[in-house]
């Protein structure tokens, strides 16, 4: 595959969606950078929780934001990430993180803080960035973008065998479904950028399709894209 021109690549849809795998198989092919902007919001929410901050306290975690330095280093396994220079990027992925996560994002303050961080990350091209805003609000011009879906059913059963498969214990899939419920709710009527197609992302619906299939589809885009070498 051609690589002659470094494109952004922009990967949103809801979680579980199987956006963070895809983009990281993705950048090891293209030998581009996975940068998963959820992680940044993890790390804010963990700072918050660390430091007794009230969720709901948009001034406070946008200050708490502007103080912090959060860094993404993607690796072939997805994004390790460091917190004022501590790595974090196990605990982010634990649950009370992952509900204050989806509770900072409201704000349009941290967003913007955010925003402008991925902005800066992504200036460079040879990226894909992906999250819930990255082909509507942090990369709008962005080369490729796509909107990755599957049916709430099939999410809540891949992140029952990505339990399993880390922890060795069945998971508790009404626990998962009713979790991914409320992250889906909050994540699409926040006010501020909510999660929703751009109008030119192409929908990828991965209900029915498994990772190669996924990957095969997007890279036959992204060759569209790249002019002839
Ligand atoms: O992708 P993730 O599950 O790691 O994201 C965690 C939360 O962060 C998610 O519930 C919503 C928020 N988020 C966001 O609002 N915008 C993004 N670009 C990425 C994540």
């Amino acid at each position: 595959m051609s690589t002659t021109r470094k494109l952004v690549i922009a990967i949103d849809g809801p979680a579980g969606a199987g956006k963070s795998t895809i983009a990281a198989r993705l950048a090891q092919a293209l030998g581009y950078l996975n940068l998963e902007s959820g992680a940044m919001y993890r790390a804010l929410a963990l700072k918050a929780l660390q430091r007794g901050a009230s969720l709901d306290d948009h001034a406070a975690l946008a200050a708490l934001a502007r103080a912090s330095r959060i860094e993404l280093i993607p690796t072939s396994e997805g994004n390790q990430v460091l917190l004022d220079g501590e790595d974090v990027s196990a605990r982010i992925r634990q649950q009370d993180v992952t509900d204050a996560a989806s509770r900072v994002s409201v704000h349009p303050a941290v967003r913007e803080w955010m925003v402008a961080r991925q902005r800066e990350l992504g200036a460079g091209g040879g990226v894909i960035m992906e999250g819930r805003d990255i082909g509507t609000v942090v990369f709008p011009d962005a080369d490729l973008k796509i909107f990755l879906d599957a049916a709430p059913h099939v999410r809540t059963e891949r992140r029952a065998a990505q339990h399993q498969q880390k922890t060795g214990l069945a998971a508790a899939r009404e626990a998962i479904a009713a979790e991914l419920r409320e992250r889906d709710r909050r994540d699409t009527t926040r006010s501020h950028s909510p999660l929703v197609p751009a109008e030119d992302a192409v929908i990828i619906d991965s209900s029915a399709l498994d990772i190669e299939d996924v990957i095969a589809r997007i890279r036959a885009l992204i060759e569209q894209k790249l002019p002839p070498s």
